[in-house]
């Protein structure tokens, strides 16, 4: 049976992903901040990935690490820590969820995003990384945030293929049980939305309306986004489930 340590196993993807791997059969350990009791046949341990603090304790033991656990900023500093750690306890498989177009995007968090796939990669540990793009969650919150404006800002070209948490969920558990594959190909979902379609649909969904401004995106980022470079249009492994599924069943 798989030791299987999940990082960020109490995040939106992380609640997902860990009942899958105790129901294949894997003994799951979840890592995070929060200290828990051990339920549902899965433990939990606290441990701060950036701070570097419980982690020897936290990977004793594991055969497998499913590192998902991230935020805004720091995501390169937890997994140097994370690796350092995993060598360690001489880890056989590190899988990792990076973002799509992390080399490319000017933007802190997605630098950090490549930083951490490239530390995991020298690693020496065997390793599958796949990168995802937004899931609908993110996409939910950004149009809850743009709509509570009285008049939306849309910038022009900006378009987003949002997949669903529930379909990288399967997609981490499936890369989770097989061989260390290295980088596999992209994750999205099924259908690319402009971000005036992707508003839309949210007021729609709430019954709300709203005034819109169609804006210039300025600078790099808005030439990179006007040019698709935020997308993987070939090539890709895709999701099943739209926006327009997922905003349905909320
Ligand atoms: N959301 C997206 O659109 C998207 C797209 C592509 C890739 N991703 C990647 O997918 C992964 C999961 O995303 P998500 O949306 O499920 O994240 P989330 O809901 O924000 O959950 C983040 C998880 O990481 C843990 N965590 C944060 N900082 C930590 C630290 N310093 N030490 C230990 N644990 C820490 C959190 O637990 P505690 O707060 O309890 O510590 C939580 O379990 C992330 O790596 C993200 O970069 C997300």
């Amino acid at each position: 049976m798989k030791n299987i340590l999940v990082t960020g196993g109490t995040g939106t993807l992380g609640r997902l992903v860990t009942p899958q791997l105790r129901d294949a059969g894997c003994n799951v350990r979840v890592l995070s901040r929060t200290s828990k009791q051990p339920h549902d046949g899965v433990e939990y341990v606290s441990a701060d990935l950036i701070q570097g603090d419980g982690l020897d304790a936290a990977l004793e033991g594991i055969d497998v690490v499913l590192h998902l656990a991230g935020g805004p900023k720091g995501d390169d500093v937890a997994a140097r820590n994370l690796v350092a750690a995993a060598q360690r306890a001489g880890v056989k498989h590190l899988v990792y969820i990076g973002v799509i177009a992390a080399d490319k995007m000017p933007f802190g968090y997605f630098k950090a995003k490549l930083d951490a796939e490239q530390t995991i990669a020298n690693s020496g540990i065997p390793y599958t990384t796949v990168r995802v793009a937004q899931f609908h969650d993110f996409v939910l919150n950004v149009a809850r945030m743009m709509t509570k404006l009285p008049v939306v800002p849309l910038p022009g070209g900006l378009r987003f293929q949002p997949v669903d948490a529930r379909d990288v969920a399967d997609r981490m558990v499936e890369l989770t049980l097989g061989a260390p594959a290295g980088r596999v190909p992209d994750l999205t979902g099924p259908k690319v939305y402009g971000i005036a379609e992707l508003t839309r649909d949210y007021l729609k969904a709430n019954g709300k309306r709203r005034l819109s401004l169609p804006l210039r995106m300025p600078g790099k980022a808005g030439r990179l986004y006007r040019a698709g470079e935020n997308l993987t249009l070939e090539g890709a492994t895709v999701g099943t489930r739209t926006w327009e599924d997922f905003l349905a069943a909320r």
